[in-house]
């Protein structure tokens, strides 16, 4: 399998991301365990997609003396779960950058096409001038993704990023190819699609595993 998916695929490669991944695709680990390790891990995640956010200066008194020092340029960011599942990982970007606000994308896959369907999108008015975090634990066929992208890139959004912790490789082809100005940060590269759509060996149904519905 290519393990090179180009410049703006970014898989973390921190070993904390790869051992809480693995508690996590464990069949028998607990809801409650799960909904933890998804917002965790959410936060390794925004930690590497906020890397590039500008820095000014402001002066500061420390004990010691004045300072010219570092200080986020106020960056405008929203941050867009996928309904349901990217829901879990909310709290966990949340913590890394507090300030954001968070846009509601509503998006369920047909069982029988697994065609993507918008049914809600509720976001802040000034959304077009924030920076976008597309977040949503799973990105498979990159149906969900895809149209999320497009529904955002509608409002006018133009810098957007897509957080995801499992990505199959046919999902990452699908983003990349219909959204090249869009950069994913995953926690883990997995092998491939099944014939229901789900990813191997992935960690299965998400939303289910986060909420306790099956
Ligand atoms: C899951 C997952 C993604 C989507 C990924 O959601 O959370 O949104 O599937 O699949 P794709 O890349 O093939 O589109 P699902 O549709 O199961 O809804 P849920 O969040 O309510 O569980
Ligand atoms: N959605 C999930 O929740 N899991 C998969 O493996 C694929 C799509």
């Amino acid at each position: 399998m290519e393990k090179n998916f180009g410049e703006h695929v970014h898989v973390n490669e921190h070993p904390l991301v790869a051992h809480k991944l693995t508690i996590m695709r464990d069949k028998n680990t607990s809801t409650k365990d799960f909904r933890e390790l998804v917002g965790e891990i959410g936060m390794f995640l925004a930690y590497e997609a906020t890397r590039d956010l500008p820095l000014t200066t402001k002066e500061v008194e420390t004990p010691i003396c004045k300072a010219e020092l570092p200080t986020l340029a106020g960056k405008k960011i929203a941050v867009v779960p996928i309904l349901r599942a990217g829901l879990g990982l909310v709290d966990g970007v949340l913590r890394m950058i507090p300030s954001a606000r968070v846009a509601h994308i509503g998006m369920y896959r047909d069982e029988e096409t697994l065609e993507p369907h918008v049914y809600f999108c509720k976001t802040p008015k000034d959304v077009a001038e924030r920076d976008i975090i597309i977040v949503d634990p799973m990105l498979a066929t990159g149906g969900s993704a895809d149209a999320a992208i497009s529904e955002m890139k509608k409002r006018g959004c133009r810098h957007i990023k897509l957080l995801v912790l499992v990505a199959a490789p046919e999902g990452i082809k699908c983003i990349t190819e219909h959204h090249p100005d869009v950069d994913i940060y995953c926690g883990a590269v997995d092998d491939h699609l099944n014939e229901r759509g789900y990813i191997v060996p992935g960690l299965g149904d998400a939303g289910d595993r986060i909420f306790g519905t099956k």
